[in-house]
C-alpha cells in the first residue's frame, strides 16, 4: 500500500509532475499525501491529509536551480492515525535529508529506541521516520549514498523508498518487497514510482528494480546496486506496452464502471492466450504432487472457484488457500508441489510471502497475474499475463473475470479438451457483450434504487457458483458497505438462515447445471421466511421477486454470474454517495502482511 513517485530532471515544475503523478497513484493510499522539493540549498516539505483531488502546489526558491528534484507520497495508514504529522515525506530535526517510503519497517522499535538514545527527535508515529534518522545517524561519518545502504542494511520488513538530500543533487531509491519502478524519460528525465501508470504520460520506457537493490539517479547516470555484494547492477530498458488511455478513466465517471464495461474486450484478451503456454500450466499440474491455488481477497476466491472447475472438468483435485493462511501449510510442500498465485497486481505482501515459503521448499513456482512485470511474475517459473489492462478500482472486476477465463481454459486443457473450453468462453464473452448494454445497467439500477436502505443482504450459491457468492458479499461490502455474506445454498439451514427476516434482500446466483434445483429450493426456503430473492439466472424462475438475465453459459456461469454483482454494488454505491474508486479504509494493493 501507498504510492511513491520521484522526478528527476531539467523540467522546473517538478512538483507538479509528482502531485500528477500521485493522483494516479492513490489507489494504493488515500489517508494524506505530501510532497518534497530541492530548491538550491534547502529542501521544502508540503504534507496534508486526505485526499489529493485538484491540489496544486506553489513553489519557492526554485528558479536557479540545475536538477529539479522532488518526491512525493499517497499513503495507507499503519502505524500511527491520519494525521499530518504522520504524512509523508519524513524528515529529521537537521532536515539533511528526507524520505517518501512504503511497507512497513519491522525492528522500527528497537532501532528507535537506539536513536532516541543518541538525541534524535521523533515528530510521527511511523515506522518509516526511522529509517530517515538512521540515514542521518549514519552520515555523521559517511556520504550520502554510503550512509543510505548502512542504515537499509539493518531495517527489516519491506519497503520501498526513495531518499533526497539537502546537500547532493540525487535521488536514492531501493526496494525489498515493494514495488519501485524507473521510467527513462527525454533529456536525463527520470521518474520513479509504485506503478507504471504513473508516469505512463512521460514515457513508457522503463527499468526495474529488484529486491534489495538500490539505484541512484543524479545528472551523471542511472546506477544500480545490488544491496548484498554492493556490486553494480546491469539493467536492460523495456518498452511497455501499456497505453496512456487504458490507465485513465475516459469518458466514464469511474474507473470501476470502465472496468466492469471493458470485460466486453478483456474476456477475449484472456481466452486468446498462448494455447501452449496454458498446456504447460495443465501439464505442471498433471505432473505436481499437489497443487495449490493461492489468492487474497478476490483472487482467493478466484482460487476457490477454480477449485470446482478443476474438479467437474479435469476430476483432478487442487488446494486453494489465502495468502495469508498458506504459511499453515508449509509442512506439505516438497520440491515436487506445485504453488500457483492468482493476483491483479502481483504485489499483494501475504501472497508473496506463499510463494517465498514455497520456494524456499523447492516448489514450483506459476503466476497468474495482470501486471506481467510485477515481483510475482519475476519470482515465477511459469507466467500467465492476464492482459486485462490496468486496473485502477480498488474493486477488482475485470481482472477477476480474466483470471476465472484463465484457470477454467486450465482445466480444460488438463481434461485434454482446450479447445471445447475455449469455445465456451468465446461464446460467453460475445453474450456478455451483448449483455452489457445500457438497458441492462437501468434494469440493475432499478434494483438498487429498491434496496439501497438494507441494513444485510445475503448472497447464495452453489459449486462453482458458492465462491462467487463470497465474492459478490465482498464486492457489495468493499463499496456500498452494506453489510453482505455469501453463503452455500445448502448451508442455510445449518445457521444462517436465521439471519433473514421480512424483506431481507438475498441474492441467488444460480448455475446453468445440476445444481439449479438445489439452489432454487435454498431459494424457496428464504422466501418462506420473508426474504426478498434477487435472482441472478438464465431463465426466469417462480421464486424470484427480482430476475437479473444472464446468458446460459454452460461451466462460464460463475463468469457470467458475478458480472451483473458488480454493477449493482457500482450503483449502491453511488446511491448511498460512497466513492467507489477509492472506498473507505481500503488500497488497491495491499503490500502489507
Ligand atoms: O492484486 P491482488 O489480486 O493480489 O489483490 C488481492 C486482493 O487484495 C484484492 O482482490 C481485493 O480483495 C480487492 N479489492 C477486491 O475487490
Amino acid at each position: 500500500m501507498c504510492g511513491i513517485f520521484g522526478y528527476f530532471g531539467p523540467k522546473k515544475n517538478a512538483t507538479e509532475i509528482v502531485i500528477d503523478g500521485l493522483k494516479k497513484l492513490e489507489y494504493r493510499g488515500y489517508d494524506s499525501w505530501g510532497v518534497a522539493y530541492k530548491t538550491k540549498d534547502d529542501i521544502k516539505i508540503h504534507r496534508q491529509i486526505g485526499k489529493i483531488g485538484e491540489a496544486h502546489l506553489v513553489v519557492e526558491d526554485v528558479e536557479d536551480i540545475e536538477e529539479s528534484i522532488a518526491i512525493g507520497h499517497s499513503r495507507w495508514a499503519t502505524h500511527g492515525g491520519v494525521t499530518q504529522a504522520n504524512a509523508h515525506p519524513h524528515t529529521t530535526e537537521n532536515r539533511e535529508i528526507v524520505l517518501a517510503h512504503n511497507g512497513i519497517i519491522e525492528n522500527y522499535l528497537e532501532l528507535k529506541e537506539v536513536l532516541v538514545q543518541k538525541g534524535h527527535i521523533f515528530t510521527s508515529e511511523t515506522d518509516s521516520e526511522v529509517l530517515a534518522h538512521l540515514i542521518e545517524e549514519e552520515m555523521k561519518n559517511d556520504n550520502f549514498l554510503s550512509a543510505t545502504k548502512k542504515a537499509l542494511h539493518q531495517v527489516e520488513g519491506r519497503y520501498a523508498a526513495l531518499v533526497i538530500s539537502k546537500k547532493e543533487n540525487k535521488i536514492i531509491a531501493s526496494r525489498r518487497g515493494s514495488p519501485l519502478i524507473i521510467g527513462i524519460g527525454e533529456d536525463g528525465e527520470r521518474f520513479i514510482a509504485s506503478d507504471i501508470p504513473a508516469f505512463l504520460k512521460h514515457t513508457k520506457k522503463v527499468q526495474y528494480l529488484d529486491d534489495n537493490e538500490l539505484v541512484v539517479i543524479d545528472a551523471q547516470a542511472t546506477t544500480f546496486y545490488n544491496l548484498e555484494t554492493d556490486e553494480k547492477v546491469e539493467k536492460r530498458i523495456i518498452e511497455i506496452e501499456w497505453t496512456e488511455e487504458s490507465a485513465e478513466k475516459g469518458d466514464f465517471k469511474h474507473f470501476m464502471l470502465k472496468e466492469i464495461m471493458e470485460q466486453k474486450e478483456t474476456l477475449y484478451r484472456a481466452i486468446n492466450q498462448d494455447a501452449g503456454l496454458i498446456e504447460q500450466v495443465a501439464d505442471a499440474i498433471k505432473n505436481a504432487f499437489g497443487t495449490y491455488l493461492i489468492g487474497c481477497g478476490t483472487a482467493g476466491k478466484v482460487c476457490m472457484t477454480a477449485e470446482y472447475m478443476f474438479s467437474s472438468i479435469a476430476k483432478k483435485h487442487v488446494n486453494t488457500a489465502f495468502g495469508s493462511e498458506f504459511p499453515n501449510y508449509h509442512h506439505f510442500l516438497t520440491n515436487k508441489s506445485l504453488v500457483i498465485a492468482v493476483s491483479q497486481s502481483g504485489e499483494t505482501a501475504d501472497t508473496l510471502e506463499a510463494l517465498e515459503i514455497a520456494k524456499a521448499k523447492g516448489a514450483k513456482i506459476i503466476s497468474i497475474v495482470n501486471v506481467e512485470t510485477s515481483t510475482m511474475a519475476r519470482m515465477s517459473d511459469i507466467v500467465i499475463p492476464i492482459k486485462a489492462g490496468p486496473e485502477k478500482a480498488v474493486a477488482s472486476t475485470k481482472a477477476t473475470t480474466s483470471q476465472l477465463a484463465i484457470l477454467m481454459l486450465v482445466a480444460y486443457a488438463a481434461a485434454d479438451r482446450l479447445y471445447e473450453g475455449k469455445e465456451i468462453l468465446v461464446s460467453a464473452a460475445g453474450q456478455i457483450n451483448d449483455m452489457l448494454n445500457p438497458r441492462y445497467e437501468e434494469h440493475i439500477q432499478q434494483l438498487a434504487e429498491k434496496i439501497q436502505h438494507a441494513e444485510s443482504m445475503y448472497i447464495i450459491g452453489r459449486a462453482s457458483n458458492y465462491p462467487m457468492a463470497l465474492e459478490s458479499a465482498i464486492k457489495l461490502q468493499e463499496v456500498s458497505y452494506i453489510h453482505a455474506e455469501g453463503f452455500a445454498g445448502g448451508e442455510l439451514k445449518h445457521g444462517p438462515i436465521a439471519l433473514i427476516s421480512q424483506g431481507t434482500p438475498c441474492i441467488v446466483l444460480v448455475g446453468a447445471d445440476e445444481t439449479r434445483k438445489a439452489i432454487l429450493s435454498n431459494a424457496m426456503e428464504i422466501r418462506a421466511r420473508g426474504g426478498y430473492i434477487i435472482g441472478v439466472s438464465p431463465q426466469k424462475e417462480e421464486v424470484f421477486d427480482y430476475w437479473i438475465r444472464v446468458p446460459d453459459c454452460e461451466t462460464a456461469s460463475p463468469i457470467v454470474n458475478i458480472i451483473p454483482v458488480q454493477i449493482l454494488a457500482y450503483q449502491l454505491a453511488l446511491l448511498r454517495k460512497n466513492d467507489p474508486d477509492m472506498p473507505r479504509n481500503l488500497a488497491k494493493s495491499v503490500t502489507v502482511k
